[in-house]
């Protein structure tokens, strides 16, 4: 078969699913979107690089063609190449879910009523050991950012992400090494990993990280990452007892957080719009209200942390009791 006759074969293929369109209705927690099947730029470039791979110059002209009608109809449901383009989807009010880093069913309406004084009392000497190095982990912090809480925040986040991806890739392993269940803990802690992010995500919107702290967070990560590998290969109850004293400390910082804000010592903006579509904050929302869902999941994270040690504690492994997956 030549080129052109091989080009012309894949085209006729791929016809039906380049140009078939498709629409579907789905109601989320948060309101009804609607995924339609289109075609990202990326999408069609790549389709276009493959048809021209296969199918020379012939295929070139098609392709062309395709290109030129395409984006003429940029709003024309597609499918890619692939068929890995991600459906468009749409609000309630109708406007397109501008998100590709999470869609409406990853968002959630945080329980702010959990009690934010909810402490472990450290008795034995790993408890103890773990909470003087998160309090003594507080001293530089506190020094180098001060009252500077929507920076300290962004950065401290940078560090909280890590535990949870840490923890989830080690119990992948093991699962995979063991041939066995992980009880839903590689979940619940890789989803710990994702909110932490999310919070990243939101608060380099109100806060721009300066040169020499962008260095920090590189240093920062590189020790830190390679640290809490160690401390979980090692212990794990007590790497998840730090995680749950770390979540403590986390939940002061966003209450002397909120303290300003009430204060007027620093502007209550208006929340950003990534925040209002991950937390279904109300469109009038402000950075308040961002802190105080941002303080709600630190609760959890707490709680997850905590139970994970406690389980490790009563001599049992985490996949003997169900993880808390889905806990906002
Ligand atoms: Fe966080
Ligand atoms: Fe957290």
């Amino acid at each position: 078969m030549n080129r052109r006759v091989a080009a012309a074969a894949a085209l006729r293929q791929l016809g039906p699913r380049l140009f078939s369109t498709a629409a579907i209705s789905r109601s989320a927690a948060g309101g009804t979107w609607e995924p339609t099947l289109g075609v990202s730029p990326l999408a069609l470039s790549r389709f276009l690089s493959t048809a021209a791979s296969i199918g020379g110059e012939g295929a070139d002209e098609r392709a062309g063609a395709i290109a030129s009608a395409s984006t003429k109809r940029e709003e024309k449901a597609l499918a890619s190449y692939w068929g890995v383009a991600p459906p468009r989807l749409f609000k309630k009010d109708g406007t397109e879910w501008r998100w590709t880093c999470f869609k409406p069913w990853d968002t959630y309406s945080s329980n702010v009523s959990i009690d934010l004084h909810k402490h472990h009392v450290p008795t034995t000497w790993g408890d103890k050991c773990a909470r003087w190095l998160v309090k003594s982990l507080r001293v530089p912090t506190d020094i180098f950012f001060q009252r500077r809480y929507g920076c300290r925040a962004m950065m401290l986040e940078t560090v909280a992400a890590v535990p949870g991806m840490v923890g989830g890739m080690l119990l992948h392993l093991r699962s995979l090494r063991h041939f066995e269940h992980s009880g839903g803990w590689i979940r619940a802690l890789l989803e710990e990993a994702e909110n932490e992010r999310m919070h990243l995500m939101t608060f380099m919107e109100v806060s721009q990280p300066r040169w020499y702290e962008r260095a920090l967070v590189f240093a920062v990560q590189g020790v830190f990452f390679n640290a809490y590998f160690a401390a979980y290969l090692l212990s794990p109850k007590l790497a998840h007892r730090m995680v749950g004293y770390l979540e403590e400390e986390a939940i002061h910082s966003y209450t002397e957080f909120l303290k300003d804000l009430e204060a007027g010592k620093i502007e209550n903006v208006p929340a950003p719009a990534i925040a209002i579509d991950y937390w279904r904050l109300p469109a009038d929302a402000t950075l308040k209200d961002v802190v105080t869902v941002v303080r709600a999941d630190e609760a959890h994270h707490r709680d997850v942390n905590h139970f994970a040690s406690d389980i490790h504690y009563e001599g049992h492994a985490l996949r003997e009791l169900p993880a808390p997956v889905g806990y906002h």
